[in-house]
Protein backbone atom coordinates (compact mmCIF):
# COMPACT_ATOMS: atom_id res chain seq x y z
CA UNK A 1 0.00 0.00 0.00
CA UNK A 2 2.55 2.54 1.11
CA UNK A 3 4.72 1.76 -2.60
CA UNK A 4 1.45 3.19 -4.33
CA UNK A 5 1.09 6.77 -5.26
CA UNK A 6 -0.41 9.28 -2.83
CA UNK A 7 -3.63 10.01 -5.06
CA UNK A 8 -4.61 6.44 -5.15
CA UNK A 9 -3.76 5.73 -1.38
CA UNK A 10 -6.04 9.09 -0.85
CA UNK A 11 -8.64 7.82 -3.29
CA UNK A 12 -8.28 4.09 -1.18
CA UNK A 13 -8.93 5.62 1.83
CA UNK A 14 -11.76 7.67 0.53
CA UNK A 15 -13.38 5.09 -1.07
CA UNK A 16 -13.25 3.05 2.31
CA UNK A 17 -14.59 5.99 4.27
CA UNK A 18 -17.45 6.72 2.19
CA UNK A 19 -18.26 2.78 2.10
CA UNK A 20 -18.48 2.42 5.73
CA UNK A 21 -20.60 6.05 6.06
CA UNK A 22 -23.31 4.00 3.22
CA UNK A 23 -23.32 0.81 4.61
CA UNK A 24 -23.76 2.85 8.29
CA UNK A 25 -25.97 4.74 7.00
CA UNK A 26 -27.91 1.98 5.02
CA UNK A 27 -28.14 -0.05 8.27
CA UNK A 28 -29.29 2.79 10.58
CA UNK A 29 -31.99 4.18 8.18
CA UNK A 30 -33.07 0.74 7.47
CA UNK A 31 -34.18 -0.28 11.22
CA UNK A 32 -34.86 3.45 12.16
CA UNK A 33 -37.86 3.24 9.28
CA UNK A 34 -38.56 -0.59 10.53
CA UNK A 35 -38.95 0.92 14.33
CA UNK A 36 -40.64 3.96 13.39
CA UNK A 37 -43.35 1.60 11.35
CA UNK A 38 -44.01 -0.67 14.42
CA UNK A 39 -44.55 2.18 16.50
CA UNK A 40 -47.03 3.64 14.60
CA UNK A 41 -48.96 0.26 14.36
CA UNK A 42 -48.30 -0.34 18.05
CA UNK A 43 -50.12 3.11 18.86
CA UNK A 44 -53.19 1.88 16.48
CA UNK A 45 -53.61 -1.22 17.66
CA UNK A 46 -53.32 -0.05 21.58
CA UNK A 47 -56.06 2.30 20.93
CA UNK A 48 -58.40 0.31 19.28
CA UNK A 49 -58.06 -2.80 21.57
CA UNK A 50 -58.84 -0.86 25.14
CA UNK A 51 -62.52 -0.50 22.58
CA UNK A 52 -62.46 -4.38 22.70
CA UNK A 53 -61.51 -5.00 26.07
CA UNK A 54 -64.39 -2.50 27.74
CA UNK A 55 -67.08 -4.44 25.47
CA UNK A 56 -65.47 -8.18 26.99
CA UNK A 57 -65.74 -6.25 30.63
CA UNK A 58 -69.03 -5.52 30.14
CA UNK A 59 -70.38 -8.76 29.49
CA UNK A 60 -71.24 -11.68 32.11
CA UNK A 61 -70.18 -14.65 30.80
CA UNK A 62 -68.90 -16.82 27.75
CA UNK A 63 -72.62 -17.09 26.52
CA UNK A 64 -73.50 -13.54 26.32
CA UNK A 65 -69.19 -12.88 25.42
CA UNK A 66 -70.04 -14.68 22.06
CA UNK A 67 -73.30 -13.30 21.22
CA UNK A 68 -72.07 -9.99 21.70
CA UNK A 69 -69.04 -10.30 19.45
CA UNK A 70 -70.86 -11.81 16.60
CA UNK A 71 -73.43 -8.89 16.92
CA UNK A 72 -71.13 -5.74 17.63
CA UNK A 73 -70.74 -4.20 14.59
CA UNK A 74 -69.25 -1.21 16.37
CA UNK A 75 -66.54 -3.73 18.18
CA UNK A 76 -65.12 -4.84 14.69
CA UNK A 77 -65.25 -1.87 13.01
CA UNK A 78 -61.96 -0.43 13.94
CA UNK A 79 -60.37 -3.44 12.60
CA UNK A 80 -61.44 -6.76 11.00
CA UNK A 81 -58.42 -8.55 12.38
CA UNK A 82 -59.40 -9.73 16.01
CA UNK A 83 -59.22 -13.42 17.75
CA UNK A 84 -60.44 -13.49 21.53
CA UNK A 85 -60.24 -17.17 23.32
CA UNK A 86 -59.80 -18.55 26.81
CA UNK A 87 -56.02 -18.79 28.12
CA UNK A 88 -56.53 -22.59 27.00
CA UNK A 89 -56.60 -21.50 23.75
CA UNK A 90 -60.20 -22.19 23.04
CA UNK A 91 -61.51 -19.96 20.55
CA UNK A 92 -64.71 -17.88 21.75
CA UNK A 93 -64.30 -15.40 18.73
CA UNK A 94 -62.30 -15.07 15.35
CA UNK A 95 -62.57 -12.78 12.33
CA UNK A 96 -62.99 -14.17 8.71
CA UNK A 97 -59.53 -12.25 8.16
CA UNK A 98 -57.63 -13.36 11.16
CA UNK A 99 -58.88 -17.42 10.51
CA UNK A 100 -57.27 -16.42 7.20
CA UNK A 101 -53.82 -15.00 8.19
CA UNK A 102 -54.02 -17.19 11.08
CA UNK A 103 -51.95 -16.50 13.90
CA UNK A 104 -51.79 -18.96 16.80
CA UNK A 105 -53.30 -18.85 19.49
CA UNK A 106 -52.31 -16.95 22.69
CA UNK A 107 -50.23 -19.48 25.17
CA UNK A 108 -51.08 -17.55 28.66
CA UNK A 109 -53.06 -14.32 29.27
CA UNK A 110 -50.45 -11.74 29.33
CA UNK A 111 -50.10 -8.44 27.40
CA UNK A 112 -47.59 -8.71 24.87
CA UNK A 113 -46.96 -7.31 21.06
CA UNK A 114 -44.92 -9.73 18.29
CA UNK A 115 -44.50 -9.64 14.84
CA UNK A 116 -45.68 -12.84 13.15
CA UNK A 117 -45.86 -14.55 9.62
CA UNK A 118 -48.13 -17.24 10.00
CA UNK A 119 -49.45 -17.77 6.70
CA UNK A 120 -46.96 -16.09 4.64
CA UNK A 121 -48.43 -12.28 5.91
CA UNK A 122 -46.36 -10.35 7.83
CA UNK A 123 -48.66 -9.40 11.10
CA UNK A 124 -48.38 -7.42 14.10
CA UNK A 125 -49.99 -9.13 17.17
CA UNK A 126 -51.00 -7.12 20.03
CA UNK A 127 -52.49 -9.05 22.99
CA UNK A 128 -53.97 -8.11 25.68
CA UNK A 129 -55.84 -10.12 28.50
CA UNK A 130 -59.38 -9.01 29.70
CA UNK A 131 -62.02 -10.12 32.69
CA UNK A 132 -65.35 -11.00 32.34
CA UNK A 133 -67.75 -12.67 34.59
CA UNK A 134 -64.88 -13.32 36.65
CA UNK A 135 -63.14 -15.35 34.28
CA UNK A 136 -59.96 -14.29 31.87
CA UNK A 137 -60.43 -14.23 28.16
CA UNK A 138 -57.82 -13.17 26.07
CA UNK A 139 -57.98 -10.50 23.19
CA UNK A 140 -55.47 -10.47 20.16
CA UNK A 141 -55.59 -7.37 17.54
CA UNK A 142 -53.16 -7.62 14.58
CA UNK A 143 -52.39 -5.44 11.85
CA UNK A 144 -50.78 -6.30 8.51
CA UNK A 145 -47.15 -4.92 7.94
CA UNK A 146 -47.10 -6.09 4.01
CA UNK A 147 -47.66 -3.25 2.34
CA UNK A 148 -45.35 -1.25 4.92
CA UNK A 149 -42.63 -4.28 4.43
CA UNK A 150 -42.87 -4.18 0.80
CA UNK A 151 -41.85 -0.38 0.90
CA UNK A 152 -38.93 -1.10 3.31
CA UNK A 153 -37.57 -3.89 1.27
CA UNK A 154 -38.05 -1.61 -1.99
CA UNK A 155 -35.80 1.10 -0.06
CA UNK A 156 -32.92 -1.70 0.56
CA UNK A 157 -32.72 -2.94 -2.71
CA UNK A 158 -32.51 0.65 -4.21
CA UNK A 159 -29.74 1.88 -1.43
CA UNK A 160 -28.27 -1.83 -2.80
CA UNK A 161 -28.49 -1.27 -6.24
CA UNK A 162 -27.29 2.72 -5.78
CA UNK A 163 -24.16 2.51 -3.21
CA UNK A 164 -21.70 0.93 -5.61
CA UNK A 165 -23.03 3.31 -8.22
CA UNK A 166 -22.86 6.34 -5.78
CA UNK A 167 -19.37 5.15 -4.41
CA UNK A 168 -17.83 4.55 -7.85
CA UNK A 169 -18.74 8.40 -8.68
CA UNK A 170 -17.84 9.60 -5.41
CA UNK A 171 -14.26 7.30 -5.20
CA UNK A 172 -13.73 9.33 -8.94
CA UNK A 173 -14.49 12.76 -7.99
CA UNK A 174 -11.82 11.77 -5.46
CA UNK A 175 -9.42 11.02 -7.26
CA UNK A 176 -10.03 14.15 -9.29
CA UNK A 177 -9.61 16.19 -6.36
CA UNK A 178 -6.58 14.95 -4.85
CA UNK A 179 -5.00 15.19 -8.47
CA UNK A 180 -5.29 18.74 -8.36
CA UNK A 181 -4.55 19.03 -4.70
CA UNK A 182 -1.53 17.23 -4.95
CA UNK A 183 -0.58 18.95 -8.54
CA UNK A 184 1.46 21.33 -6.36
CA UNK A 185 3.28 19.00 -4.99
CA UNK A 186 4.49 17.59 -8.26
CA UNK A 187 5.55 21.40 -9.46
CA UNK A 188 7.66 21.54 -6.51
CA UNK A 189 9.45 18.08 -6.67
CA UNK A 190 9.71 19.73 -10.28
CA UNK A 191 11.40 22.60 -9.12
CA UNK A 192 13.35 21.30 -6.50
CA UNK A 193 14.71 18.47 -8.85
CA UNK A 194 16.77 21.27 -11.22
CA UNK A 195 18.07 22.84 -8.12
CA UNK A 196 21.78 21.98 -7.68
CA UNK A 197 25.29 22.84 -6.15
CA UNK A 198 25.79 25.20 -9.56
CA UNK A 199 22.26 27.29 -8.68
CA UNK A 200 21.85 27.23 -5.02
CA UNK A 201 20.42 30.17 -4.50
CA UNK A 202 17.64 29.58 -7.02
CA UNK A 203 14.38 29.30 -4.38
CA UNK A 204 10.68 27.38 -4.62
CA UNK A 205 8.07 29.59 -6.01
CA UNK A 206 6.15 30.05 -2.99
CA UNK A 207 2.50 29.58 -3.56
CA UNK A 208 0.71 32.15 -1.45
CA UNK A 209 -2.11 30.19 -0.62
CA UNK A 210 -1.44 30.17 3.29
CA UNK A 211 -1.92 26.01 3.58
CA UNK A 212 0.32 22.89 3.98
CA UNK A 213 1.87 23.73 0.45
CA UNK A 214 3.42 27.33 1.37
CA UNK A 215 4.64 25.88 4.91
CA UNK A 216 6.57 23.23 2.84
CA UNK A 217 7.85 25.40 -0.01
CA UNK A 218 8.66 27.85 2.68
CA UNK A 219 10.48 24.99 4.83
CA UNK A 220 12.41 24.00 1.68
CA UNK A 221 13.05 27.46 0.55
CA UNK A 222 14.75 27.68 4.59
CA UNK A 223 16.94 24.45 4.47
CA UNK A 224 18.13 25.78 0.83
CA UNK A 225 19.26 28.85 2.55
CA UNK A 226 20.93 27.17 5.40
CA UNK A 227 22.29 24.57 2.81
CA UNK A 228 23.86 27.50 0.55
CA UNK A 229 25.66 29.21 3.92
CA UNK A 230 27.76 25.91 4.65
CA UNK A 231 28.02 25.68 0.89
CA UNK A 232 29.55 28.90 0.55
CA UNK A 233 31.74 28.55 4.00
CA UNK A 234 33.10 25.72 2.62
CA UNK A 235 33.91 27.21 -0.67
CA UNK A 236 35.46 30.04 1.17
CA UNK A 237 37.09 27.58 3.48
CA UNK A 238 38.37 25.79 0.64
CA UNK A 239 39.71 29.16 -1.30
CA UNK A 240 41.33 30.29 1.94
CA UNK A 241 42.85 27.62 3.00
CA UNK A 242 44.95 27.44 -1.03
CA UNK A 243 45.58 30.93 -0.52
CA UNK A 244 47.13 30.48 2.94
CA UNK A 245 49.50 27.63 1.97
CA UNK A 246 50.42 28.96 -1.59
CA UNK A 247 52.17 31.92 0.23
CA UNK A 248 54.55 30.00 2.07
CA UNK A 249 54.92 27.67 -0.72
CA UNK A 250 55.75 30.65 -2.74
CA UNK A 251 58.16 32.15 -0.23
CA UNK A 252 60.14 28.99 -0.09
CA UNK A 253 60.46 28.22 -3.75
CA UNK A 254 61.90 32.07 -3.90
CA UNK A 255 64.40 31.36 -1.13
CA UNK A 256 65.56 28.16 -2.55
CA UNK A 257 65.90 29.82 -6.58
CA UNK A 258 67.63 33.16 -5.42
CA UNK A 259 70.14 30.96 -3.60
CA UNK A 260 70.86 29.02 -6.24
CA UNK A 261 71.02 31.36 -8.81
CA UNK A 262 75.28 31.74 -8.36
CA UNK A 263 77.85 29.71 -5.87
CA UNK A 264 77.07 30.84 -1.79
CA UNK A 265 79.42 30.64 1.37
CA UNK A 266 78.22 27.13 3.31
CA UNK A 267 76.83 30.27 5.74
CA UNK A 268 74.42 31.42 3.30
CA UNK A 269 73.39 27.94 2.22
CA UNK A 270 72.65 26.96 6.34
CA UNK A 271 70.85 30.73 6.46
CA UNK A 272 68.74 30.00 3.55
CA UNK A 273 67.77 26.22 4.70
CA UNK A 274 67.31 27.82 8.56
CA UNK A 275 65.03 30.02 7.06
CA UNK A 276 62.99 27.59 4.82
CA UNK A 277 62.91 25.02 7.61
CA UNK A 278 61.17 27.70 9.96
CA UNK A 279 58.78 28.15 7.15
CA UNK A 280 58.16 24.55 6.58
CA UNK A 281 57.47 24.36 10.51
CA UNK A 282 54.76 27.09 9.64
CA UNK A 283 53.03 24.96 7.13
CA UNK A 284 53.03 22.15 8.48
CA UNK A 285 51.45 23.80 11.60
CA UNK A 286 49.17 25.49 9.49
CA UNK A 287 48.34 22.30 7.50
CA UNK A 288 47.35 20.61 10.94
CA UNK A 289 45.11 23.50 11.85
CA UNK A 290 43.42 22.85 8.65
CA UNK A 291 43.14 19.00 8.90
CA UNK A 292 41.89 19.33 12.48
CA UNK A 293 39.06 21.46 11.65
CA UNK A 294 38.39 19.39 8.34
CA UNK A 295 37.86 16.56 10.69
CA UNK A 296 35.63 18.51 13.44
CA UNK A 297 33.51 19.71 10.49
CA UNK A 298 33.00 15.90 9.61
CA UNK A 299 32.55 14.76 12.92
CA UNK A 300 35.70 12.31 12.95
CA UNK A 301 37.67 14.68 15.42
CA UNK A 302 36.90 12.33 18.57
CA UNK A 303 37.13 13.05 22.50
CA UNK A 304 39.34 11.06 24.48
CA UNK A 305 36.85 12.03 27.44
CA UNK A 306 38.38 10.96 30.83
CA UNK A 307 37.95 13.24 34.20
CA UNK A 308 40.59 16.11 34.28
CA UNK A 309 41.56 18.46 37.02
CA UNK A 310 41.17 21.83 35.72
CA UNK A 311 43.87 22.80 37.84
CA UNK A 312 46.17 20.79 36.64
CA UNK A 313 45.43 21.17 32.94
CA UNK A 314 45.47 25.33 33.13
CA UNK A 315 48.73 24.89 35.26
CA UNK A 316 50.39 23.45 32.76
CA UNK A 317 49.36 25.32 29.95
CA UNK A 318 50.36 27.99 32.13
CA UNK A 319 54.17 26.34 32.32
CA UNK A 320 54.02 27.16 28.57
CA UNK A 321 52.29 30.17 28.29
CA UNK A 322 54.99 31.58 31.07
CA UNK A 323 58.19 30.87 28.88
CA UNK A 324 56.49 32.57 25.92
CA UNK A 325 55.65 35.74 28.12
CA UNK A 326 59.26 35.98 29.70
CA UNK A 327 60.93 35.71 26.17
CA UNK A 328 58.65 38.99 25.33
CA UNK A 329 59.55 40.32 29.13
CA UNK A 330 55.82 40.05 29.81
CA UNK A 331 54.52 39.46 33.58
CA UNK A 332 53.09 36.49 34.11
CA UNK A 333 50.30 36.03 36.74
CA UNK A 334 48.21 32.87 37.82
CA UNK A 335 45.05 32.86 40.06
CA UNK A 336 44.24 29.15 40.63
CA UNK A 337 42.19 27.13 42.99
CA UNK A 338 43.99 25.10 45.61
CA UNK A 339 41.31 22.60 45.45
CA UNK A 340 40.80 20.42 41.97
CA UNK A 341 38.21 21.66 39.81
CA UNK A 342 36.70 18.23 37.56
CA UNK A 343 35.69 18.03 34.37
CA UNK A 344 34.85 15.30 31.89
CA UNK A 345 37.24 16.31 28.61
CA UNK A 346 40.12 15.60 26.83
CA UNK A 347 43.31 16.96 28.37
CA UNK A 348 45.11 17.33 25.50
CA UNK A 349 42.41 19.12 23.32
CA UNK A 350 41.94 21.36 26.25
CA UNK A 351 45.46 22.33 26.70
CA UNK A 352 45.75 22.94 23.28
CA UNK A 353 42.76 25.24 23.85
CA UNK A 354 44.43 27.29 26.73
CA UNK A 355 47.35 27.30 23.89
CA UNK A 356 45.99 29.09 22.16
CA UNK A 357 44.51 31.57 24.13
CA UNK A 358 47.98 32.31 25.90
CA UNK A 359 49.98 32.30 22.17
CA UNK A 360 47.59 35.09 21.18
CA UNK A 361 47.93 37.24 24.54
CA UNK A 362 51.61 36.95 24.03
CA UNK A 363 51.57 38.07 20.82
CA UNK A 364 49.15 40.84 21.15
CA UNK A 365 50.39 42.51 24.02
CA UNK A 366 53.61 44.76 23.88
CA UNK A 367 56.74 43.92 26.17
CA UNK A 368 56.11 45.48 29.95
CA UNK A 369 52.43 44.19 30.00
CA UNK A 370 50.74 41.67 32.32
CA UNK A 371 49.11 38.64 31.72
CA UNK A 372 46.59 36.95 34.00
CA UNK A 373 45.16 33.50 34.32
CA UNK A 374 42.50 32.46 36.32
CA UNK A 375 40.28 29.85 37.30
CA UNK A 376 36.96 28.99 39.25
CA UNK A 377 34.22 27.25 39.72
CA UNK A 378 30.70 29.38 39.16
CA UNK A 379 27.37 28.60 38.53
CA UNK A 380 27.98 24.74 37.62
CA UNK A 381 31.33 25.31 34.95
CA UNK A 382 34.67 25.43 35.47
CA UNK A 383 35.30 29.09 34.25
CA UNK A 384 39.08 30.07 33.29
CA UNK A 385 39.64 33.55 32.23
CA UNK A 386 43.06 35.03 30.27
CA UNK A 387 43.30 38.51 30.70
CA UNK A 388 46.09 40.73 28.93
CA UNK A 389 46.88 44.62 28.81
CA UNK A 390 47.85 43.91 25.24
CA UNK A 391 46.62 46.07 21.85
CA UNK A 392 42.63 44.76 22.40
CA UNK A 393 40.31 44.02 19.96
CA UNK A 394 38.36 46.90 18.02
CA UNK A 395 34.50 46.24 18.84
CA UNK A 396 33.89 46.12 14.68
CA UNK A 397 36.36 42.69 15.14
CA UNK A 398 35.11 41.38 18.08
CA UNK A 399 32.02 39.53 16.49
CA UNK A 400 34.62 38.15 13.98
CA UNK A 401 37.70 37.18 15.98
CA UNK A 402 36.15 33.10 16.15
CA UNK A 403 35.84 33.01 12.01
CA UNK A 404 38.07 30.93 10.17
CA UNK A 405 40.74 32.94 8.68
CA UNK A 406 40.08 36.22 10.48
CA UNK A 407 42.87 38.49 11.44
CA UNK A 408 42.19 41.88 12.38
CA UNK A 409 45.02 43.10 11.44
CA UNK A 410 46.37 41.03 8.48
CA UNK A 411 49.44 42.70 8.15
CA UNK A 412 50.42 42.72 11.37
CA UNK A 413 49.29 38.93 12.13
CA UNK A 414 51.26 37.99 8.61
CA UNK A 415 53.95 39.27 10.59
CA UNK A 416 53.47 36.79 13.89
CA UNK A 417 53.13 34.53 11.10
CA UNK A 418 49.34 33.74 12.59
CA UNK A 419 46.81 32.20 10.21
CA UNK A 420 43.70 33.35 11.48
CA UNK A 421 43.01 29.52 12.98
CA UNK A 422 43.57 29.61 16.28
CA UNK A 423 40.48 31.10 18.20
CA UNK A 424 38.39 28.67 15.46
CA UNK A 425 39.66 25.83 16.65
CA UNK A 426 39.66 27.02 20.43
CA UNK A 427 35.85 27.62 19.91
CA UNK A 428 35.46 23.90 17.98
CA UNK A 429 37.28 22.67 21.47
CA UNK A 430 34.90 24.29 24.13
CA UNK A 431 32.01 23.42 21.98
CA UNK A 432 32.62 20.02 21.39
CA UNK A 433 33.15 19.66 25.54
CA UNK A 434 29.38 21.18 26.24
CA UNK A 435 30.92 24.67 27.19
CA UNK A 436 31.32 28.34 25.52
CA UNK A 437 34.32 30.46 24.86
CA UNK A 438 33.81 34.23 24.82
CA UNK A 439 35.89 37.44 23.99
CA UNK A 440 35.90 40.88 25.64
CA UNK A 441 37.83 43.96 25.04
CA UNK A 442 38.90 47.34 24.77
CA UNK A 443 40.86 48.79 22.29
CA UNK A 444 44.33 49.67 23.86
CA UNK A 445 43.35 48.16 27.03
CA UNK A 446 43.88 44.40 26.54
CA UNK A 447 41.46 41.30 26.10
CA UNK A 448 39.66 39.46 28.10
CA UNK A 449 39.14 35.35 26.71
CA UNK A 450 36.42 33.66 28.76
CA UNK A 451 35.66 29.80 28.59
CA UNK A 452 33.26 27.84 30.53
CA UNK A 453 33.44 23.89 30.48
CA UNK A 454 30.58 21.98 32.38
CA UNK A 455 31.93 20.86 36.11
CA UNK A 456 31.64 16.91 35.66
CA UNK A 457 28.14 15.69 36.48
CA UNK A 458 26.95 18.97 35.12
CA UNK A 459 27.17 18.28 31.15
CA UNK A 460 23.30 17.66 30.52
CA UNK A 461 22.96 21.21 31.78
CA UNK A 462 25.26 22.56 29.97
CA UNK A 463 25.48 26.16 29.08
CA UNK A 464 24.23 26.76 25.42
CA UNK A 465 27.56 25.77 23.49
CA UNK A 466 26.20 27.79 20.10
CA UNK A 467 27.09 31.45 19.79
N1 LIG B 1 44.52 38.52 23.02
C1 LIG B 1 44.26 39.18 21.90
N2 LIG B 1 44.47 40.51 21.81
C2 LIG B 1 44.19 41.19 20.68
N3 LIG B 1 43.74 40.64 19.56
C3 LIG B 1 43.52 39.32 19.56
C4 LIG B 1 43.77 38.52 20.72
N4 LIG B 1 43.45 37.25 20.43
C5 LIG B 1 43.03 37.24 19.15
N5 LIG B 1 43.08 38.46 18.62
C6 LIG B 1 42.66 38.87 17.25
O1 LIG B 1 41.86 37.84 16.73
C7 LIG B 1 42.42 37.34 15.52
C8 LIG B 1 42.17 35.87 15.40
O2 LIG B 1 42.92 35.16 16.34
P1 LIG B 1 43.39 33.69 16.02
O3 LIG B 1 44.09 33.13 17.19
O4 LIG B 1 42.24 32.98 15.49
O5 LIG B 1 44.38 33.94 14.80
P2 LIG B 1 45.88 34.32 14.80
O6 LIG B 1 46.40 34.42 16.18
O7 LIG B 1 45.99 35.55 13.94
O8 LIG B 1 46.53 33.13 13.99
P3 LIG B 1 46.83 31.65 14.51
O9 LIG B 1 46.26 31.57 15.88
O10 LIG B 1 46.12 30.80 13.52
O11 LIG B 1 48.28 31.49 14.50
C9 LIG B 1 43.86 37.69 15.60
O12 LIG B 1 44.42 37.81 14.32
C10 LIG B 1 43.84 39.01 16.33
O13 LIG B 1 43.60 40.04 15.46
MG1 LIG C 1 46.17 32.78 17.48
Amino acid sequence: MTSLPLRIRITAWYFAVLATGFSLFGVIAFYAMRGSIHETVDENLQDQIQGVRKLIERTSGKAELEHELEQDEEIRAGSDLLQVSDPAGNWIYRSRTMTLYGPAAPREARTSITTQQPNGVPLRVLTLPAQAGGKTYVVQLAYPLDDFYEALDRFRRVLFLSSPLLLLLASAGGYWLSRRALAPVDQITLEARSISAQNLSSRLVVPHTRDELQRLSETLNGMLERLEQAFRRITQFTADASHELRTPVALMRTRAEVVLRRPRSEEEYRETLRQILEDLQRTSSLIENLMLLARADSGTEALQRAPINMVECVGEACLEGRTLAETKQISFLEELPESPVWIEGDSNSLRRLFLILLDNAVKYTPPQGRITVSLRSSDGCAVTEIRDTGIGIAAEDLPHVFERFFRADRARSRETGGAGLGLSIGQWIAQAHGGTIRAFSKPGEGSVFQVQIPLAGEEENAVGSKQ
